[in-house]
């Protein structure tokens, strides 16, 4: 089970700090999330805020590419300093070609979908990726509300991979919380992106505690 703060929730003001800090409180990864205004209603931040991140903590960075074409961007995004990235289904890049890049680069790919699409999208790529991540939210903002109607697709997800005898993370991003993390991880999800759940919090390394706890427990 991991936590993956997203400093999407974060004060940007004081980025550098807020990573190292977030590492601090026990974060497994820092999840980075890109947007471009096109493949999702916002604008975040790209590689030369990534690159600035990277010697403020050690941890695994997750990007989290919400991008109409990411293909053209996944060579700066890892050499900016993300270790695992992962792609939207819906975005216009051809898949395979972005999960090959992926690794040439030197990065663990990862596919996610959108809540309007099915589990089923992911199927034909459960060999070539090492992670996948099923969206809990429309993407594009933090702080929303967690959609409860994905809780199925994960478990369809969960299922086929362990029928094939996969090692795949599954990962759920959105609106994750104290009070729905245990159903996501009953569900079959193991990697937990939270926002809110995390830096809304006074005390982050008790949150990400008890985050996982209840990952954890399942309870
Ligand atoms: C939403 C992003 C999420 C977001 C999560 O488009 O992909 O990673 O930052 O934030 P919370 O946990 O606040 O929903
Ligand atoms: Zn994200």
């Amino acid at each position: 089970m991991k936590i993956a703060p997203s400093v999407l929730a974060c004060d940007f003001a004081r980025l550098g700090q807020e990573a190292a800090d977030i590492q601090t409180a026990g974060a497994d990864w820092l999840h980075l999330d890109v947007m471009d205004g096109h493949l999702v209603p916002n604008i975040s931040f790209g590689p030369p805020v990534i690159a600035a991140l990277r010697p403020q903590a050690s941890v695994p960075f997750d990007a989290h590419l919400m991008i109409s074409r990411p293909h053209l961007y996944v060579g700066p995004v890892v050499k900016a300093g993300a270790d695992i990235v992962t792609f939207h289904v819906e975005s216009q890049s051809p898949v395979e070609e972005t999960i090959a890049l992926i690794r040439d680069e030197g990065a663990i790919p990862g596919l996610v979908i959108s809540p309007d699409t099915p589990a089923s999208a992911l199927f034909p790529y459960l060999e070539l990726v090492e992670l996948t991540l099923v969206m809990t939210v429309y993407p594009g903002f933090g702080g929303q509300a967690f959609m409860p109607q994905m809780l199925p697709k994960i478990n369809e997800l969960r299922e086929r991979v362990t029928r094939l005898g996969l090692d795949l993370d599954i990962q759920v991003d959105g609106g994750v919380s104290q009070e729905n993390i245990a159903l996501c991880a009953r569900a079959g999800a193991n990697v937990f992106v939270a926002g809110s759940a995390v830096f809304g919090q006074g005390d982050r390394a008790a949150a990400v505690r008890e985050l996982r706890q209840l990952a954890e427990s399942k309870l």
